[in-house]
């Protein structure tokens, strides 16, 4: 069977992690996945059908009622909630703290792993998380932990939001991303943690061109290193 190659890149968020993704993918010609988006779908479903975000019970019976599907068109990858294209609507303050209370719950957890592996399993796919080089793909070829302080995280993330026409502050997305970061690291099924094999690759003082060109180095000397 061929061997396909997989690159993991997990950290906070607001870290840059899909937008250095991104580019990795086109450069590298690797399918790009955000897993983040799968559990924003979840939030949103969650939400629109009444679920609290954490009553494990309520999503066992919402998740199979339900269908969360991606898509890659030219523009990337899509999520499709019930048929419906929902990859804007994720994108709200609200459906980020949806997403991360749904992503604590284990059976939620679970339910989207083979959904992941499935991707790496047919394609080279950089894919990036909080778990992916912990329980997705344990076994990924080159891994790495992308970080920045948070306030750095913040401004970016302000940036990125106040782009959408998100109206916001800084001192309002620091709070959600402190929050966020807290509910992430501390919950009791796969927390957010490096991995002892990946690669810490802090970006808080660099751009986002240096940022990508640090993390094809590092995907560049794992590849290597693992040739000899
Ligand atoms: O990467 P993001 O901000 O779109 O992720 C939204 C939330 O989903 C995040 O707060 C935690 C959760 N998440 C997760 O638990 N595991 C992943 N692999 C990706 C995201």
């Amino acid at each position: 069977m061929k061997k396909f190659t997989s690159v993991a890149i997990d950290g906070p968020s607001g870290a840059g992690k899909s937008t250095v993704a991104k580019a990795l993918a086109a450069q590298m010609h690797f399918l790009y996945l955000d897993t983040g988006a799968i559990y924003r779908t979840v939030g949103l479903a969650a939400d629109r059908n009444g679920v609290a975000h954490k009553d494990e019970a309520g999503l066992r019976t919402l998740l199979p009622n339900i269908e969360v599907e991606l898509k890659y068109t030219d523009q990337g990858q899509k999520m499709l909630l019930n048929g419906e294209d929902v990859s804007q609507k994720i994108r709200t303050p609200e459906i980020s703290i949806a997403a991360s209370d749904v992503s604590a719950v284990p059976y939620v957890r679970e339910y989207l792993l083979d959904m992941q592996r499935d991707i790496a399993r047919h394609n080279n796919v950089i894919m990036d998380g909080r778990d992916i080089g912990t329980v997705v793909l344990p076994d990924a070829d080159v891994k790495i932990f992308l970080t920045a302080s948070p306030d750095t995280r913040t401004k970016r993330r302000l940036k990125e939001l106040q782009e959408k026409g998100i109206d916001t502050d800084f001192s309002t997305v620091y709070k959600e991303i402190q929050a966020r970061d807290d509910q992430d690291l501390h919950r009791s099924t796969a927390p957010l943690r490096m991995a002892e094999d990946a690669v810490l690759l802090d970006t808080t003082e660099m751009s986002l061109e240096e940022s990508i060109q640090e993390a094809l180095k590092i995907i560049k000397m794992v590849q290597e290193g693992k040739q000899q």
